[in-house]
């Protein structure tokens, strides 16, 4: 079953009080609900593309006990609105980079592979991947329409279900890479298929393993090392995906300075598909809300795959990725360092968490955080810190 957040009737803006002033946002993340907010939009729970069952209506106040079940099913947050009224801050409606039904599609889809992986592999068949390509040639094409935009990485993080939404938020991700990198469409098609797929193994660990809520004991470890081999040496046996599809699962985990696994590849030795789907892996598992740790914002995200660039990962990569990605999307609203809060007016390219912002306080003064000597020592602390009105 996929646990969904939708509206039927069109708010895409609701009206947050930000330390004492109202602004324009539009979504609220499960670590940052509070009882008492008011969903702006319907909650659903969906059993397949076309079904699906009411979980809370628009307009339900938050409590506690809500908020707890939105945890046990895995939500990532909702949209919240107040009831007050002041400033009103223009902003751009924050877009998920795909179409609701794609997603929901490419989320069954998954579910259902990786299913059948777990139940044995062999009961994986050509047409289970081929559906899984059309998947990605879907995503692909729709990314296509709109090769200009940057991809609005904080409305990734929308929905729930942690291992197929972590695979098709890497895969979008993957395939924006691609498409910076200028890869042909074929191999945008390779690229987003083996990022659907690339944590497929995984269904072989025990649950166990991967849920522990602490460091895993060498042993442990060990066994999660195997994911890659175990994924790729499964399609290569039964001819199911070509052989730069099976290179990229098995090498998702290696690192540019040769220290990953599961050979310590480095350099251009790791394949192209693998360096790719490394940075978007990293990228996505460490803003992923998950049940044991906080999630990373966006900042130290980025700020540690820059940091990690030429050591963990192909530089060539990373610059891709900061060129086509938009952590904090136009409009949305954010916290800096010096305690004010502000709104990002136009994105800086390379430099993804430096954009230009306008002072909540001071609508008139823009400031371009990148090129802007005065405020090199500001920086976006997150998504800003949201408060209902008492
Ligand atoms: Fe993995």
């Amino acid at each position: 079953m996929i646990y969904n957040n939708n509206s039927k009737h069109g708010k895409n803006i609701f009206k947050l009080n930000v330390k004492g002033m109202v602004c324009d946002m539009a979504f609220v993340p499960i670590n940052k609900l509070k009882p008492g907010m008011i969903l702006d939009r319907d909650i659903y729970l969906y059993n397949n593309v076309t079904s699906k069952v009411m979980m809370l209506r628009s307009g339900q106040v938050l409590s506690e006990a809500y908020i707890e079940r939105l945890h046990e099913f895995d939500i990532l947050g909702a949209y919240i609105r107040t009831n007050e009224e002041r400033t009103r801050i223009p902003s751009l409606k924050l877009r998920y980079p795909i179409k609701k039904e794609l997603r929901q599609e490419a989320l069954l889809s998954l579910k259902q592979v990786y299913k059948m992986f777990n139940q044995g592999a062999q009961r994986i068949n050509v047409r289970s991947i081929n559906q899984t390509m059309n998947i990605s040639k879907k995503l692909v094409n729709s990314l296509k329409c709109n090769v200009e935009a940057k991809i609005s990485i904080a409305n990734l993080k929308l929905y729930d279900d942690y291992t197929y939404n972590h695979s098709l938020g890497v895969s979008i991700l993957s395939i924006a890479i691609g498409l910076e990198l200028g890869l042909k469409t074929q191999e945008l098609y390779d690229l987003g298929l083996c990022a659907l797929l690339h944590d497929i193994g995984k269904m072989a660990v025990p649950i166990s393993i991967i849920s522990k809520p602490a460091k895993l004991t060498e042993e442990e470890f060990n066994i999660v090392k195997q994911h890659p081999s175990n994924g790729a040496l499964f399609f290569l046996k039964h001819h199911l995906a070509n052989k730069s599809i099976c290179e990229g699962i098995l090498t998702h985990h290696e690192k540019y300075d040769g220290t990953g696994y599961p050979r310590g590849l480095s350099g251009e030795d790791i394949p192209l598909f693998g360096r790719i789907i490394s940075v978007a892996d990293v990228y996505d598992a460490l803003t992923s809300v998950r049940p044991y740790r906080k999630p990373s914002t966006p900042t130290e995200a980025i700020e540690y795959i820059m940091g990690s660039s030429g050591i963990a990962f192909d530089l060539k990569i990373v610059k891709a990725f900061l060129n086509k990605v938009a952590p904090y999307p136009i409009g949305s609203c954010v916290k800096l360092s010096n305690g004010e809060v502000a709104i990002i007016v136009k994105q800086n390219d390379f430099n993804p968490i430096r954009p230009i912002i306008r002072l909540l306080k001071k609508p008139d003064v823009l400031m371009d955080l990148c090129f802007q000597r005065d405020v090199q020592n500001i920086v976006i602390e997150d998504i800003c810190t949201i408060t209902t009105e008492p």
